[in-house]
């Protein structure tokens, strides 16, 4: 069968024409090589084609898409809409309400959680309750994103004003939907001193949900470099990072900026050790202050093995004047 997915467009013209490139190679790397991806238009909006057997698992997998807006199966040259089978976690604004200087788009962070989870061993477990680490969370778009995927979600971020923010935020967001929750905070140590603090959410619908499957975020302020202190060893299954880009973030170390090249040095060795076996770490970054080749050979220097070629060689792209972002993906084998 024939599957058409209708992107949802970005609002930035120059920055959507972008986008459906991103997406494109997105989409090839969701299905792997035997699905070749087209760009076919329907009345004159390009639409990304494949073909695939009528099965609930690629209407998922092509709803997963970060810019999916609708899935449609050609039949006969028209275009008839699927139901999004994918169930619907948290609504979908939760992501986007919230809006400051310095936040990541909404559509790029699902693309980065995309590409660690599709990249690694637990791929095929895409729609299971896995678990996902941003580790420079800022105000947690990509927290957020994972919930909406029906992950567990973990961030760290070290500015203490972002995590308040977060967590005013998101208090207010499940209060405005009535959601039933609960919110846990625990003061941690790193090292015998004072490292951080835990902000552990759960939540659900309803009270009966909340006992038996609810929605799992950990917010933790404090310095990536403690991961190791602040969550279990080989936990997490995937993780996605949009690293400072030098512009409206500088780099910390916990006592003073720093650049991103250095960050990531310092950052991915903590990071290498709370992810799983076969889990990947997608990692996107400023190409003007961290070069590509730079950001692969630091992953590829903590033992993980980087992805490259085919559609990995296909993320730099145009933010705005001071930023072209890229990506690096690699694997813990
Ligand atoms: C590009 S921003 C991430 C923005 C985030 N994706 C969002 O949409 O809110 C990078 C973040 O990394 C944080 N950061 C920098 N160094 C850090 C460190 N050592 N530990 C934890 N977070 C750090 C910065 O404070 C900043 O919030």
């Amino acid at each position: 069968m024939r599957y058409a997915i209708l992107p949802a467009p970005h609002a930035n013209v120059r920055y959507d024409a972008v986008q459906r490139e991103l997406i494109r190679a997105e989409l090839s790397i969701l299905l792997g090589d035997a699905h070749p991806v087209e760009s076919i238009p329907f009345a004159g909006t390009p639409f990304l084609c494949f073909d695939a057997p009528d099965e609930p698992f690629f209407r998922r997998l092509a709803y997963r898409l970060s810019a999916a807006y609708v899935v449609f199966e050609v039949r006969d040259g028209l275009l008839c809409p699927l139901d999004n089978p994918n169930p619907a976690f948290l609504p979908d604004d939760v992501s986007g309400v919230l809006k400051y200087k310095g936040k990541t788009n909404e559509v790029f962070t699902a693309l980065l959680i995309n590409l660690a989870v599709f990249s690694g061993d637990y791929a095929n477990r895409f729609d299971q309750h896995l678990k996902i680490l941003d580790p420079v969370c800022g105000r947690g778009t990509a927290l957020f994103e994972a919930l909406k995927m029906g992950y567990e979600a973990s961030g760290v971020e070290i500015d203490k004003k972002d995590t308040d923010e977060l967590n005013r935020y998101f208090k207010k967001y499940l209060e405005y939907h009535r959601y039933k929750h609960t919110v846990r905070q625990t003061s941690l140590t790193v090292g015998g001193k004072a490292g951080g603090t835990r902000f552990s959410y759960a939540f659900a619908p309803d009270a009966q949900a909340l006992k038996t499957q609810p929605g799992c975020l950990t917010v933790v302020q404090g310095n990536s470099m403690d991961c190791p202190a602040f969550f279990k060893n080989a936990q997490f299954h995937a993780i996605a990072a949009d690293l400072p880009y030098g512009v409206q973030h500088a780099g910390q170390d916990g006592k003073r900026p720093i650049p991103p090249a250095l960050l990531l040095e310092k950052l991915a060795p903590a990071w290498v050790r709370v992810l799983k076996p076969g889990g990947a770490v997608a990692v996107s970054y400023n190409v003007h202050t961290l070069p590509t080749e730079r950001a692969r050979a630091i992953l590829a220097a903590q033992g993980l093995k980087v992805l490259q070629g085919g559609a990995y060689d296909c993320f730099a792209h145009w933010v705005e004047q001071a930023v072209t972002r890229d990506i690096a993906v690699a694997v813990l084998e």
